[in-house]
Protein backbone atom coordinates (compact mmCIF):
# COMPACT_ATOMS: atom_id res chain seq x y z
CA UNK A 1 0.00 0.00 0.00
CA UNK A 2 1.37 3.21 -0.69
CA UNK A 3 1.09 6.77 0.44
CA UNK A 4 -2.55 7.32 -1.86
CA UNK A 5 -3.88 4.24 -1.03
CA UNK A 6 -6.11 4.31 2.03
CA UNK A 7 -6.85 1.22 4.04
CA UNK A 8 -10.02 -0.70 3.76
CA UNK A 9 -11.02 1.54 0.74
CA UNK A 10 -14.24 -0.83 0.02
CA UNK A 11 -16.55 -1.10 -3.17
CA UNK A 12 -19.30 -0.62 -0.53
CA UNK A 13 -21.01 2.67 -0.43
CA UNK A 14 -21.19 5.44 -3.36
CA UNK A 15 -17.72 6.27 -4.51
CA UNK A 16 -17.80 10.01 -5.70
CA UNK A 17 -14.11 10.65 -4.48
CA UNK A 18 -11.90 9.80 -7.44
CA UNK A 19 -13.29 10.78 -10.78
CA UNK A 20 -14.04 7.14 -11.67
CA UNK A 21 -17.19 5.94 -14.38
CA UNK A 22 -19.39 4.92 -11.84
CA UNK A 23 -21.53 3.20 -14.17
CA UNK A 24 -18.06 0.98 -14.88
CA UNK A 25 -16.95 -0.02 -18.12
CA UNK A 26 -18.95 -0.96 -21.21
CA UNK A 27 -20.56 -4.19 -21.29
CA UNK A 28 -18.63 -5.30 -24.52
CA UNK A 29 -15.29 -5.16 -22.66
CA UNK A 30 -16.28 -8.15 -20.44
CA UNK A 31 -17.44 -10.06 -23.08
CA UNK A 32 -14.09 -9.37 -24.80
CA UNK A 33 -12.68 -10.64 -21.28
CA UNK A 34 -14.12 -13.51 -21.67
CA UNK A 35 -12.64 -15.34 -24.57
CA UNK A 36 -9.19 -14.46 -23.40
CA UNK A 37 -7.38 -17.93 -24.36
CA UNK A 38 -5.25 -20.32 -21.95
CA UNK A 39 -2.41 -19.22 -24.07
CA UNK A 40 -3.02 -15.76 -24.25
CA UNK A 41 -2.44 -15.59 -20.44
CA UNK A 42 0.44 -17.98 -20.66
CA UNK A 43 2.22 -15.58 -23.47
CA UNK A 44 3.60 -12.00 -22.89
CA UNK A 45 1.12 -9.88 -24.34
CA UNK A 46 1.43 -8.53 -27.90
CA UNK A 47 0.90 -4.35 -28.11
CA UNK A 48 0.37 -3.79 -31.80
CA UNK A 49 -3.52 -3.93 -32.19
CA UNK A 50 -3.78 -2.01 -29.05
CA UNK A 51 -1.22 0.28 -29.46
CA UNK A 52 -2.54 1.12 -33.57
CA UNK A 53 -6.45 0.84 -32.12
CA UNK A 54 -4.88 4.06 -29.49
CA UNK A 55 -3.39 5.66 -31.58
CA UNK A 56 -6.36 5.95 -34.32
CA UNK A 57 -9.03 6.95 -31.45
CA UNK A 58 -6.33 9.99 -30.87
CA UNK A 59 -5.15 10.77 -34.36
CA UNK A 60 -1.40 9.90 -33.70
CA UNK A 61 1.27 7.86 -35.59
CA UNK A 62 1.56 4.85 -33.53
CA UNK A 63 5.24 5.30 -33.55
CA UNK A 64 4.57 8.62 -31.43
CA UNK A 65 2.18 6.79 -28.67
CA UNK A 66 3.14 4.17 -25.77
CA UNK A 67 0.85 2.46 -23.88
CA UNK A 68 1.07 2.69 -19.98
CA UNK A 69 -0.41 0.88 -17.03
CA UNK A 70 -2.30 3.75 -16.40
CA UNK A 71 -1.50 7.42 -16.89
CA UNK A 72 0.01 7.32 -13.27
CA UNK A 73 2.63 4.73 -15.09
CA UNK A 74 3.16 7.42 -17.59
CA UNK A 75 3.72 10.30 -14.45
CA UNK A 76 6.43 8.52 -12.89
CA UNK A 77 8.06 7.14 -15.97
CA UNK A 78 8.46 11.42 -17.29
CA UNK A 79 9.82 12.09 -13.36
CA UNK A 80 12.71 9.22 -14.42
CA UNK A 81 13.22 10.45 -17.83
CA UNK A 82 13.09 14.12 -16.73
CA UNK A 83 13.92 14.98 -13.36
CA UNK A 84 16.71 12.88 -11.83
CA UNK A 85 19.40 14.88 -10.40
CA UNK A 86 22.59 14.09 -12.42
CA UNK A 87 26.23 12.90 -10.94
CA UNK A 88 27.29 16.81 -11.36
CA UNK A 89 24.97 17.97 -8.81
CA UNK A 90 22.70 19.35 -11.23
CA UNK A 91 19.06 19.06 -9.53
CA UNK A 92 16.30 19.43 -11.87
CA UNK A 93 12.71 21.22 -11.17
CA UNK A 94 9.43 20.79 -12.40
CA UNK A 95 6.66 23.61 -12.42
CA UNK A 96 3.45 22.70 -10.94
CA UNK A 97 0.22 24.88 -11.41
CA UNK A 98 -1.67 24.48 -8.05
CA UNK A 99 -4.07 22.83 -7.20
CA UNK A 100 -3.01 19.88 -8.90
CA UNK A 101 -2.83 16.02 -9.17
CA UNK A 102 -0.97 15.35 -6.20
CA UNK A 103 0.98 12.54 -8.04
CA UNK A 104 3.15 15.56 -10.24
CA UNK A 105 4.97 16.56 -6.90
CA UNK A 106 5.11 13.22 -5.17
CA UNK A 107 6.39 11.76 -8.17
CA UNK A 108 9.00 14.36 -8.70
CA UNK A 109 10.36 14.23 -5.22
CA UNK A 110 10.56 10.74 -5.15
CA UNK A 111 13.30 10.89 -8.01
CA UNK A 112 15.10 13.50 -6.15
CA UNK A 113 13.65 16.22 -8.31
CA UNK A 114 12.36 19.51 -7.13
CA UNK A 115 8.91 20.53 -7.29
CA UNK A 116 7.99 24.39 -8.49
CA UNK A 117 4.82 24.85 -6.89
CA UNK A 118 2.70 27.92 -8.70
CA UNK A 119 -0.38 29.67 -6.66
CA UNK A 120 -3.78 29.51 -8.49
CA UNK A 121 -5.86 32.60 -9.85
CA UNK A 122 -9.00 33.21 -7.28
CA UNK A 123 -10.89 31.90 -9.99
CA UNK A 124 -8.94 28.82 -10.89
CA UNK A 125 -7.87 30.39 -14.08
CA UNK A 126 -4.82 29.84 -15.82
CA UNK A 127 -1.74 31.38 -14.48
CA UNK A 128 0.49 31.51 -17.13
CA UNK A 129 2.07 34.79 -15.98
CA UNK A 130 2.82 33.06 -12.83
CA UNK A 131 3.84 29.68 -14.67
CA UNK A 132 6.29 31.63 -17.19
CA UNK A 133 8.21 33.29 -14.63
CA UNK A 134 8.89 29.87 -12.18
CA UNK A 135 10.47 28.44 -15.58
CA UNK A 136 14.31 28.58 -14.83
CA UNK A 137 17.42 27.38 -16.72
CA UNK A 138 16.68 23.81 -14.37
CA UNK A 139 13.14 23.37 -15.35
CA UNK A 140 12.77 20.36 -16.39
CA UNK A 141 9.04 19.40 -17.34
CA UNK A 142 6.19 21.71 -16.90
CA UNK A 143 3.09 19.79 -15.49
CA UNK A 144 -0.57 20.74 -16.97
CA UNK A 145 -3.49 19.37 -16.95
CA UNK A 146 -6.70 19.94 -18.93
CA UNK A 147 -9.30 20.20 -17.47
CA UNK A 148 -7.82 20.30 -14.52
CA UNK A 149 -8.01 18.40 -11.57
CA UNK A 150 -9.62 18.71 -8.83
CA UNK A 151 -10.73 22.38 -10.04
CA UNK A 152 -12.20 21.12 -13.69
CA UNK A 153 -11.36 24.07 -15.31
CA UNK A 154 -10.07 24.19 -18.61
CA UNK A 155 -6.91 25.79 -20.47
CA UNK A 156 -6.23 27.87 -23.33
CA UNK A 157 -4.66 25.77 -25.65
CA UNK A 158 -2.21 29.43 -26.65
CA UNK A 159 -0.80 28.68 -22.96
CA UNK A 160 0.63 25.42 -23.57
CA UNK A 161 1.79 26.87 -27.04
CA UNK A 162 3.23 29.79 -24.47
CA UNK A 163 5.07 27.27 -21.67
CA UNK A 164 6.35 24.58 -25.23
CA UNK A 165 7.74 28.33 -26.13
CA UNK A 166 9.41 29.08 -23.01
CA UNK A 167 10.96 25.85 -21.50
CA UNK A 168 14.62 25.35 -22.06
CA UNK A 169 16.09 22.87 -24.32
CA UNK A 170 15.99 19.75 -22.85
CA UNK A 171 12.81 20.53 -20.99
CA UNK A 172 9.22 18.79 -21.46
CA UNK A 173 5.60 20.42 -21.36
CA UNK A 174 3.58 17.03 -19.82
CA UNK A 175 0.16 17.77 -20.82
CA UNK A 176 -2.12 15.37 -18.78
CA UNK A 177 -5.56 15.40 -20.41
CA UNK A 178 -7.03 12.65 -18.56
CA UNK A 179 -10.69 13.87 -18.43
CA UNK A 180 -9.95 15.34 -21.90
CA UNK A 181 -13.17 13.31 -23.11
CA UNK A 182 -15.19 15.26 -21.19
CA UNK A 183 -13.75 18.62 -22.37
CA UNK A 184 -14.05 17.49 -25.67
CA UNK A 185 -10.92 19.51 -25.99
CA UNK A 186 -6.83 18.15 -26.92
CA UNK A 187 -3.66 19.55 -27.65
CA UNK A 188 -2.83 16.01 -29.38
CA UNK A 189 -2.65 17.58 -32.97
CA UNK A 190 -0.44 20.44 -32.49
CA UNK A 191 2.66 17.34 -31.33
CA UNK A 192 3.75 17.14 -34.80
CA UNK A 193 4.72 20.85 -34.26
CA UNK A 194 5.27 21.09 -30.26
CA UNK A 195 7.63 18.47 -30.16
CA UNK A 196 8.68 19.11 -26.44
CA UNK A 197 4.96 18.17 -25.52
CA UNK A 198 3.82 14.81 -24.27
CA UNK A 199 0.30 14.55 -24.07
CA UNK A 200 -0.87 11.79 -21.36
CA UNK A 201 -4.42 10.16 -21.56
CA UNK A 202 -6.06 7.21 -19.97
CA UNK A 203 -9.04 5.10 -19.73
CA UNK A 204 -9.69 5.03 -16.07
CA UNK A 205 -12.51 7.80 -16.50
CA UNK A 206 -14.54 8.32 -19.27
CA UNK A 207 -13.72 4.48 -20.50
CA UNK A 208 -14.36 2.94 -16.80
CA UNK A 209 -11.19 1.28 -16.93
CA UNK A 210 -9.89 2.07 -13.48
CA UNK A 211 -9.43 -1.00 -12.10
CA UNK A 212 -7.98 -2.76 -15.36
CA UNK A 213 -4.77 -0.07 -15.25
CA UNK A 214 -4.66 1.20 -18.90
CA UNK A 215 -3.33 4.41 -20.48
CA UNK A 216 -1.12 5.93 -23.11
CA UNK A 217 1.43 8.85 -23.65
CA UNK A 218 1.75 10.74 -26.81
CA UNK A 219 4.30 12.45 -28.11
CA UNK A 220 7.41 13.29 -30.93
CA UNK A 221 9.54 9.70 -30.08
CA UNK A 222 12.54 11.38 -28.96
CA UNK A 223 10.71 13.30 -26.64
CA UNK A 224 8.89 10.02 -25.49
CA UNK A 225 12.33 7.94 -25.69
CA UNK A 226 13.14 8.84 -21.99
CA UNK A 227 10.05 7.99 -21.00
CA UNK A 228 9.91 4.54 -22.92
CA UNK A 229 13.50 3.73 -21.47
CA UNK A 230 11.23 4.01 -17.92
CA UNK A 231 8.66 2.00 -18.32
CA UNK A 232 8.90 -1.50 -17.49
CA UNK A 233 9.06 -3.94 -20.44
CA UNK A 234 5.96 -6.06 -20.20
CA UNK A 235 4.13 -3.26 -17.64
CA UNK A 236 0.53 -3.66 -19.98
CA UNK A 237 -1.03 -7.07 -19.32
CA UNK A 238 -3.04 -9.18 -21.63
CA UNK A 239 -6.29 -8.06 -19.85
CA UNK A 240 -5.97 -4.50 -20.43
CA UNK A 241 -4.99 -4.97 -23.91
CA UNK A 242 -7.87 -6.89 -24.84
CA UNK A 243 -10.28 -4.34 -22.73
CA UNK A 244 -8.73 -1.52 -24.48
CA UNK A 245 -9.93 -2.47 -27.80
CA UNK A 246 -12.99 -3.31 -26.55
CA UNK A 247 -13.61 0.00 -25.73
CA UNK A 248 -12.75 1.59 -28.63
CA UNK A 249 -14.38 -0.38 -30.47
CA UNK A 250 -18.02 0.70 -28.42
CA UNK A 251 -17.30 4.57 -28.20
CA UNK A 252 -21.27 5.02 -28.40
CA UNK A 253 -20.80 3.68 -24.86
CA UNK A 254 -18.42 6.35 -23.73
CA UNK A 255 -20.23 9.10 -25.61
CA UNK A 256 -23.55 8.41 -24.11
CA UNK A 257 -21.59 8.57 -20.59
CA UNK A 258 -20.43 12.17 -21.32
CA UNK A 259 -23.71 13.23 -22.06
CA UNK A 260 -24.74 11.49 -18.82
CA UNK A 261 -21.91 13.43 -17.30
CA UNK A 262 -22.91 16.68 -18.78
CA UNK A 263 -26.89 16.17 -17.01
CA UNK A 264 -25.07 15.35 -13.48
CA UNK A 265 -23.06 18.37 -13.65
CA UNK A 266 -26.53 21.16 -14.47
CA UNK A 267 -28.41 19.09 -11.40
CA UNK A 268 -25.23 19.74 -9.25
CA UNK A 269 -25.09 23.04 -10.15
CA UNK A 270 -28.64 23.87 -9.42
CA UNK A 271 -28.27 22.05 -6.39
CA UNK A 272 -25.24 24.30 -5.39
CA UNK A 273 -27.40 27.54 -6.39
CA UNK A 274 -30.55 26.54 -4.38
CA UNK A 275 -28.59 25.39 -1.39
CA UNK A 276 -26.05 28.82 -1.39
CA UNK A 277 -23.12 26.70 -2.29
CA UNK A 278 -20.72 28.07 -4.39
CA UNK A 279 -19.00 25.93 -7.09
CA UNK A 280 -16.25 25.86 -9.77
CA UNK A 281 -18.06 25.72 -13.21
CA UNK A 282 -15.87 22.15 -14.70
CA UNK A 283 -15.07 20.68 -18.02
CA UNK A 284 -14.34 17.28 -16.41
CA UNK A 285 -16.34 14.52 -14.67
CA UNK A 286 -16.50 16.35 -11.40
CA UNK A 287 -17.02 19.34 -9.76
CA UNK A 288 -15.19 21.23 -6.99
CA UNK A 289 -18.33 22.86 -4.64
CA UNK A 290 -17.32 25.54 -2.11
CA UNK A 291 -18.60 24.40 1.04
CA UNK A 292 -17.32 26.97 3.31
CA UNK A 293 -17.81 26.90 6.79
CA UNK A 294 -20.36 24.11 6.20
CA UNK A 295 -17.85 22.09 4.80
CA UNK A 296 -16.91 19.79 7.74
CA UNK A 297 -20.41 19.03 8.82
CA UNK A 298 -21.31 18.17 4.58
CA UNK A 299 -18.17 15.76 4.44
CA UNK A 300 -19.23 14.67 8.10
CA UNK A 301 -23.08 13.82 7.08
CA UNK A 302 -22.57 12.70 3.85
CA UNK A 303 -20.06 10.42 4.99
CA UNK A 304 -22.68 8.89 7.20
CA UNK A 305 -24.66 8.04 4.26
CA UNK A 306 -22.38 5.47 2.83
CA UNK A 307 -21.02 8.41 0.21
CA UNK A 308 -17.04 9.17 -0.15
CA UNK A 309 -16.46 12.91 -1.24
CA UNK A 310 -13.18 14.12 -1.88
CA UNK A 311 -12.38 17.20 0.73
CA UNK A 312 -9.73 19.14 -0.64
CA UNK A 313 -9.69 22.06 1.41
CA UNK A 314 -5.93 21.51 2.26
CA UNK A 315 -4.90 22.70 -1.02
CA UNK A 316 -4.06 25.82 -2.25
CA UNK A 317 -6.69 28.16 -3.14
CA UNK A 318 -9.15 25.44 -2.20
CA UNK A 319 -10.22 26.07 1.33
CA UNK A 320 -13.61 25.24 2.29
CA UNK A 321 -13.90 22.79 -0.50
CA UNK A 322 -14.66 19.64 -1.55
CA UNK A 323 -14.81 17.56 -4.99
CA UNK A 324 -17.60 15.16 -5.93
CA UNK A 325 -17.66 13.14 -9.49
CA UNK A 326 -20.94 13.98 -11.43
CA UNK A 327 -21.68 10.78 -13.39
CA UNK A 328 -24.19 8.50 -13.40
CA UNK A 329 -27.64 10.84 -12.72
CA UNK A 330 -29.23 7.97 -10.29
CA UNK A 331 -25.93 8.78 -8.12
CA UNK A 332 -25.90 12.53 -8.55
CA UNK A 333 -29.21 13.05 -7.31
CA UNK A 334 -28.45 10.33 -4.64
CA UNK A 335 -25.41 12.75 -3.63
CA UNK A 336 -27.80 15.98 -4.06
CA UNK A 337 -30.22 14.14 -1.34
CA UNK A 338 -27.99 13.38 0.90
CA UNK A 339 -26.03 17.11 0.46
CA UNK A 340 -29.75 18.25 1.16
CA UNK A 341 -30.46 16.34 4.27
CA UNK A 342 -26.94 17.25 5.91
CA UNK A 343 -27.12 21.20 5.21
CA UNK A 344 -30.94 20.59 6.46
CA UNK A 345 -29.40 18.60 9.55
CA UNK A 346 -26.95 21.92 10.02
CA UNK A 347 -29.68 24.17 10.39
C1 LIG B 1 -5.03 14.43 -13.67
C2 LIG B 1 -4.90 12.95 -13.52
N1 LIG B 1 -3.91 12.31 -14.15
C3 LIG B 1 -3.76 10.99 -14.04
C4 LIG B 1 -4.60 10.23 -13.25
C5 LIG B 1 -4.35 8.77 -13.11
O1 LIG B 1 -4.86 8.06 -14.18
P1 LIG B 1 -4.70 6.48 -14.24
O2 LIG B 1 -5.84 5.87 -13.52
O3 LIG B 1 -4.70 6.19 -15.71
O4 LIG B 1 -3.38 6.13 -13.61
C6 LIG B 1 -5.65 10.85 -12.57
C7 LIG B 1 -6.54 10.07 -11.70
O5 LIG B 1 -7.27 10.55 -10.89
C8 LIG B 1 -5.80 12.25 -12.70
O6 LIG B 1 -6.76 12.91 -12.05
Amino acid sequence: MNKYQKPGELYAGLRLHQNENSSGCSPKVLDALATITREQMGFYPPYDAATRACADYLGVDPDHLSLVNGLDEGIMATAIGYLRPSADGFIPEAVIPEPAFEIFAFDTEVVGGTPVRVAPNRDFSFPLDRVLAAITPRTRVVFLTNPNNPTGTAMPLDAIRAVSHAVPDGAIVFVDEAYAEFSGTTFLPELATFRNVIVGRTFSKAFGLAGIRIGAIAGHPDTLEPLRLAIPVYSVNIAAVVAVQASLADLAYVESYVREVEQSKALLYAACDRLGLGYTPSAANFVLVHAGDRLAQVLHAVSKRGIYLRDRSTEPGCAGMFRVSAGVVAHTQQFIAALEEALCDAR
